[in-house]
């Protein structure tokens, strides 16, 4: 039941408050983070490992810089392909985290059981709890994102993301490394963040005016830096999976290295970048961008708008959150761009052609 909306993608986009306020209440008391125990002392392990496909993928990336830069842990992510048949070393000390949306991905599902015997703890973060990645975890973590149909997934990351940031709060908590006043600041955005994300729900009709312009592009370029930087390949992604146009991510800081050469003006470039620590870095590969005549679609915050300058091609103003935050809500922008884009070219949007909800053999 699309319940009103065209698409169970853009119902699904639209859900997202929603579903990010079940999970909140679901795992954040008045008292702070309420996960179950993950039976395991995070101050003890040495390293997390995380292993996935596709968007959980990128969620997990998304968060390896939470688990470095509050808790001080050091994070391999690897997809699930890789891993499984690169069969790498599993000291011991170390946690193996599995994302999934469907637990049932059958390179994640191989990868898991390939470290049953040699990970001190397997972890999931599922959608579905009683599927086979869930079942064949120590402990599974429950995303509650609801039923997603959508084969471009969006609820399932931002509700992955939301999971992946409490872990990584519970894991600093363990370590010590983070003042309780920082924390307390996070927790208070985590909970404003429903309220945020369906204010930024109207950003839908700018978004969709610069997706019209977007689907006219053969080559479309997508940069962040820092945590901005796996949410630019989550967009890439979204966008050539249902719009078809060739999308690519890369960190804003390999611009020089070799995808500048790309840029000329029938190549738009989205630039995720709220004002946080690193912005002033992105507007200088914006210049670069702009200087070759590239089209820019900045995604950033009020004063990441008052200081982009005049030459921008396109803003979407975001309400602003802590840079913790940032990715979660910067995901919905990703999302729309997508949706709006493959509108504008008249694709199937929920069935994209080539691709299945869930990958269940290789
Ligand atoms: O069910 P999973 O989360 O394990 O699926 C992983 C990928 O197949 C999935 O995220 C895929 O990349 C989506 N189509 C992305 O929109």
């Amino acid at each position: 039941d699309k319940a009103g909306y065209k698409h169970f993608m853009a119902k699904e986009i639209a859900e997202q408050p929603q579903v990010l306020s079940d999970a909140l209440n679901a795992y954040l008391t008045e008292e702070g983070i309420a996960l179950p125990d993950p039976g395991i002392d995070f101050a003890k392990i040495d390293r997390l490992t995380m292993v996935a496909c596709g968007t959980a993928y990128y969620a997990c990336l998304t968060a390896k810089y939470w688990f470095e830069q509050l808790a001080g842990l050091p994070v391999e992510v690897d997809i699930a392909s890789e891993f499984r048949y690169r069969e790498p070393p599993v000291l011991p000390g170390t946690a193996a985290l599995f994302v999934s949306q469907s637990g049932e991905t059958a390179d994640t599902l191989a990868a898991l059981r390939y470290c049953a015997d040699k990970a001190d703890k397997i972890f999931s973060v599922v959608n579905v709890p009683n599927s086979s990645i869930a079942r064949e975890s120590d402990l599974a973590l429950p995303i509650h994102a609801g039923v997603e149909i959508g084969v471009a997934s969006t609820k399932a990351f931002t509700c992955q993301l939301n999971v992946l940031l409490l872990l990584a709060l519970k894991a600093a908590e363990a370590r010590g490394r983070l003042t309780p006043e920082a924390r307390d600041e996070i927790l208070k955005g985590l909970r404003a963040l429903p309220g945020t994300f369906n204010a930024a729900l109207d950003r839908d009709e700018v978004i969709a005016g610069v997706a019209r312009k977007l689907a006219e592009a053969r080559d479309i370029l997508f940069l962040g830096r820092g945590l901005m930087y796996p949410l630019a390949l989550e967009g890439a992604l979204k966008l050539k999976e249902i719009s078809y146009i060739h999308a690519e991510a890369y960190a804003s800081g390999e611009l020089k290295h070799g995808p500048i050469a790309l840029i000329d003006k029938h190549v738009p470039v989205v630039v995720m970048a709220p004002k946080d620590a690193l912005f002033e870095k992105t507007v200088s590969n914006m210049q670069e961008v702009m200087a070759r005549g590239g089209k820019v679609c900045l995604v950033t915050d009020a004063e990441g708008a008052a200081a982009a300058g005049q030459d921008v091609w396109r803003v979407v103003q975001m309400p602003t959150v802590p840079d913790v935050l940032a990715p979660i809500l910067y995901a919905l922008p990703a999302q729309l761009l997508a949706y709006h884009t493959a509108i504008a070219k008249g694709t199937d949007v929920d069935q994209p052609r080539n691709l299945a909800k869930s990958v269940t053999v290789e």
